[in-house]
């Protein structure tokens, strides 16, 4: 069987764990294939909030079995503390959840060097969640990486030692005042390696490709954005890994013929948490109602997100890069009561209207040329049907999808599972 691929389309949290929730009773496995613990996925359901960081947003399923491939890094101690957050609900966690023996693990000198390099940095720093996702992937990389399979070896506790004495000299190089404890967070670190060896770990592309050929269907979920890929985001301010289609293949070991289906996530406006240029930023009054009524507060670390108005641009280029197949189009809800909405069509870039995603989007260089939409007041949240949408909001999706020539099948009214609304 073929996999199908769920991705974000912007920069990150648009709503990834929620659709992954909802689409899981039609497919076997779900396996994340890039990015850590930088990432927090939403599930509402039950009146019960979820927030997942590694583990797959499929787990509250019966049936689906949850992979963490081989793309992504782990914390041991983060991922223990999810397994305890899990612990309340009952559930066999074990029989539902595998780990890929070639995920890298993050180390609590990853994390160090993490804040080290971003206070070196100053005004120019990333806005990294400080998780230590930089600093294991460039080990990963740089060949020096330790691995989950690692694990298993007898001389792991000397592998590890090795790199964090390395990380140590480090973070001296960096110059600057970290304070830490790193006895402490060792001590916390092996700990955790023992919960971590509770679940099975597996040679997952094996895995994968054998439950591909027994036709098992498998929808493979992303973490983070495409604006946030390594190699297409708006670098140097993204994460270290390609967080777009195809990084499902490296992430997982799935073939690029075997990828159907590619659902691309976005929200009806655009937040940013962190640094790094956004051309429809607002800092004014319509900006502060995104984020008030949308709740725009990271689920990672708390943040305020930024937020704007949709960037049609900025949305073409990702569904090209990734091939999107379906849209669908989240937190349309937050977008009621404006009387007027602008969707950006075009860059006026250094003085002349483009309209492709150039390599420089600085505001010094872009200005954002909009289409005006007039709003919506109806509260969407209730509403269970295409058909009793706004017709205003309906202008506002056909033209989207005539822009960028992919058909939005799912529009998003509220957190909760039941509040998607097939079209
Ligand atoms: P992810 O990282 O892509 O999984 O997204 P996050 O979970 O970080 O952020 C999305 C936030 O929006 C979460 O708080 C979700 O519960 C919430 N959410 C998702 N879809 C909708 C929607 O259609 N309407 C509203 N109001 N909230 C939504
Ligand atoms: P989910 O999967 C939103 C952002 C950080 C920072 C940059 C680099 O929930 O959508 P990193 O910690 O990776 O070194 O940070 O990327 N970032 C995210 N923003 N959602 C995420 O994940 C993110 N993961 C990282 O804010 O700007
Ligand atoms: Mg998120």
């Amino acid at each position: 069987m073929t996999a199908d691929l769920l991705l974000g389309l912007q920069w990150g949290d648009e709503g990834k764990g929620k659709i992954v929730d909802v689409l899981t009773s039609k497919y076997d496995i779900i396996a994340r294939f890039q990015g850590g613990p930088n990432a927090g996925h939403t599930l509402e359901f039950d009146g019960i909030k979820h927030v997942l960081r590694t583990i797959p947003s499929g787990i509250f399923h019966k049936t689906a079995m949850n992979i963490i491939g081989n793309g992504v890094v782990i914390d041991p101690v983060v991922f223990q503390k999810e397994i305890e957050g899990l612990a309340k609900f009952n559930m066999d966690i074990k029989s539902k959840l595998i780990i890929s023996r070639k995920a890298h693990l993050i180390l609590p000198t990853h994390r160090l060097l993490d804040a080290a390099s971003e206070a070196s940095k100053g005004k120019a720093k990333i806005g990294s969640t400080l998780k230590g996702i930089g600093p294991t992937y460039m080990d990963k990389t740089g060949r020096n990486g330790i691995r989950v399979g690692d694990i298993e070896l007898e001389d792991f506790n000397e592998r590890y030692r090795v790199l964090a004495n390395k990380h140590e000299e480090m973070i001296k190089f960096y110059d600057v005042n970290i304070q830490y404890n790193l006895d402490e967070m060792e001590k916390e670190f092996f700990e955790a390696i023992e919960e971590l060896k509770k679940i099975e770990f597996i040679d997952s592309e094996e895995y994968i490709n054998q439950a591909q050929r027994a036709g098992k269907t498998i929808l493979c979920e992303g973490a983070q954005g495409s604006l946030l890929d390594v190699d297409f985001g708006t670098y140097p301010y993204v994460t270290s890994s390609n967080t777009t289609a195809a990084g499902a293949c490296t992430g997982l070991g799935i073939a690029p013929n075997k990828i159907k289906e590619v659902y691309g996530i976005f929200k009806a406006y655009v937040t940013r948490v962190g640094s790094g240029p956004f051309p429809t930023e607002l800092f004014d009054e319509d900006g502060e109602t995104m984020a008030r009524v949308g709740n725009e507060y990271g689920s990672v670390t708390g943040r305020k997100r930024r937020c704007g108005w949709l960037d049609l641009v900025a949305l073409k280029y990702a569904v090209q890069i990734n091939g999107v197949t379906q849209l669908m189009m989240m937190k349309g809800d937050i977008l009621s009561g404006f009387s007027t909405l602008k969707v950006c069509t075009q860059y006026n870039y250094k003085g002349k209207a483009i309209s492709h995603f150039p390599y420089n989007i600085e505001t010094e260089n872009v200005t954002p040329i909009y289409k005006e939409f007039k709003g919506w007041q109806a509260d969407l949240t209730g509403m269970t049907t295409y058909d009793e949408m706004p017709i205003e909001l309906k202008e506002y999706i056909e033209f989207i999808e005539n822009y960028i020539e992919v058909p939005i099948k799912i529009v998003s009214v509220g957190p909760d599972r039941k509040q998607t609304i097939l079209k």
